[in-house]
């Protein structure tokens, strides 16, 4: 008989503490993410603000530690100053981004009351496209200053007397990309946010920033140099820099699509190898070092048709069951990488290539929700760097995204793991990419010993292309059996084929 799988669990070799914000969203105006998504005025389903609240139950479920807004590629044209205030005075604008009308209904005190409903931090980032420096101090100014200034007055004038004291904000979307209003190039980029940084810092010192870092990997545009520079200009001046990924199953061939969250992994340790050679040079006094914020992933290439890219509905895209195996194998390498990437945002958090999908009289969780929902509510603590032998399998040559540039895996193993260790808890978490074996495992305790109950979750579903519906839940969370085991250095755990385990339980010593 063939011999077991291994997944070696030693709680003294430690990567890293998981920050919570590594399970963070993200609300663009884009589509109906806000108008129709969280905000809905005129539903029954909504309450007397507009809140939609079967939607943001959902969203409470999810314990989104941090939520980044207005955007995206929206943000390149936004003016924070058209979202505040009455709301029968505030303008229609053209929204040039994904082509809408924006009524500004809906802005950053409405975002900010949203994000305390759900408990979440607020992360706004700042228009370096088409805005000024000036702008974007002033929007610190009218969130973070108590009194006194004009702006921090406004804010209290229009019914808000404290300050919101937000903490994160992003120096601009995407700058490398050519698709984004005000482009620039890596130098010209490094000065205006070194400039908007100086503006906004001397308005509140406790801010966090967040770089642009290259949001695509297209043969013809070099990341790496984009990274390069950004990071060696602003080395002393921001605390996180942004990375993007987006990912879809173009060839509809299941074992490279899986795979892909690999490709998120190496590009982490590129961008940690630069971040550590900038930092021997930098003055950040005792300042933590730059960390990597993957402020938008997810999978999104059903609804890249042009005709679906833009309007009222665009990016509605339908999740499946090898999608959330995806979404899994992004966490588990936020996990792994806990000591580097300090920050996640699953791109969005309604409808647009989202988690939660709403329409006039009802919502769904889709398969993705159910990944991102059992890492935020248990993976705390410490993570851990598990040994794991499995059989593995090499890729073809495959694309990640529409336009970039073609990869290729060797020796994938089937299974991919994470695990966390938590005041003499382990929560270790193994997606089993197999199509059609279950894996025998052998879980081995390498200090101290498993005790007591396992609880154990998994994700699943009768498909790979299994999805949910308004009338169907075919891929969600399900409490299995627990595994029962007394003070033993192993036990063994079948992992079903194409799913998703969380086992989670006590090491005594
Ligand atoms: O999340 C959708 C879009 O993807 C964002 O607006 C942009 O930043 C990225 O290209």
């Amino acid at each position: 008989t063939a011999q077991n799988a291994r997944i070696k669990i030693d709680v003294d070799r430690q990567i890293g503490e998981i920050n919570k914000n590594l399970f963070g969203n993200f609300v663009e105006h884009l589509g109906r993410c806000v108008y129709g998504g969280i905000y809905e005025p005129d539903s029954p389903l909504s309450d007397d603000k507009g809140i939609r609240l079967d939607v943001l139950d959902a969203v409470k479920e999810l314990n989104v530690p941090l939520t980044r807004y207005p955007g995206g590629n929206f943000v390149s044209n936004y003016h924070w100053k058209d979202g505040i205030g009455p709301k029968d005075q505030r303008q229609t604008r053209m929204e040039l981004a994904w082509a809408r009308l924006e009524t500004n209904q809906f802005g950053t005190d409405e975002f900010v009351e949203y994000a305390r409903r759900i408990g979440t931090d607020p992360y706004l980032a700042v228009n370096l496209g088409t805005g000024t420096i000036e702008e974007a101090q002033q929007w610190v100014e009218y969130c973070n200053v108590k009194e006194g200034p004009y702006y921090a007055e406004l804010r209290k004038k229009y019914g808000h007397p404290e300050p919101y004291n937000i903490k994160y904000w992003s120096l601009g979307n995407e700058m490398d990309g050519f698709w984004q209003m005000g482009h620039l190039n890596a130098e010209d980029y490094s000065k205006k946010a070194r400039e908007a940084a100086k503006l906004m810092r001397l308005t509140d010192p406790s801010i966090k920033l967040v770089a642009a870092g290259a949001s695509n990997f297209r043969p013809n545009n070099d990341p790496h140099e984009w990274n390069a520079t950004v990071l060696s200009e602003l080395k002393d001046v921001v605390d996180y820099i942004a990375l993007h990924m987006y990912v879809g199953n173009h060839q509809d061939n299941y074992y490279n699509f899986v795979s892909s969250p690999l490709v998120l992994e190496e590009r982490t340790k590129v961008v940690k190898g630069m971040i550590l050679r900038e930092m021997e040079k930098a003055d950040r006094g005792d300042r933590d070092p730059i960390y990597i914020a993957w402020d938008e992933y997810n999978i999104w290439y059903r609804w890249r048709a042009e005709e679906t890219m833009t309007g009222d509905r665009a990016l509605e895209e339908r999740y499946n069951l090898e999608d959330a195996l995806v979404i899994a194998g992004f966490l588990n390498a936020f996990i792994r990488n806990a000591d580097i990437v300090k920050m996640a945002n699953m791109a969005q958090l309604v409808n647009v290539i989202a988690p939660i999908f709403a329409e006039k009289d009802g919502m769904f969780k889709q398969t993705i929700y159910y990944p991102l929902q059992l890492f935020a509510n248990n993976m705390f603590g410490t993570s851990l760097d598990v040994f794991v032998d499995c059989e593995a399998y090499d890729t073809d040559e495959f694309y990640l995204g529409l336009a970039e540039q073609a990869t290729q895996q060797n020796n994938v193993p089937y299974l991919d793991v994470s695990a966390a260790y938590n005041k003499g808890e382990v929560v270790v978490c193994v997606i089993n990419r197999h199509k059609d074996n279950t894996i025998e495992t052998d879980i081995i305790s390498q200090e101290g010993l498993f005790d007591g109950e396992f609880e154990v979750y998994e994700i699943n579903g009768p498909d790979i292309k299994a999805e949910n519906d308004f009338d169907k839940t075919n891929v969600q969370t399900v409490q299995k059996e627990s595994v029962k085991v007394k003070k033993t250095a192993d036990f063994s755990y079948s992992f079903p084929p194409h799913s998703f385990t969380m086992l989670k339980g006590k090491i005594v010593k």
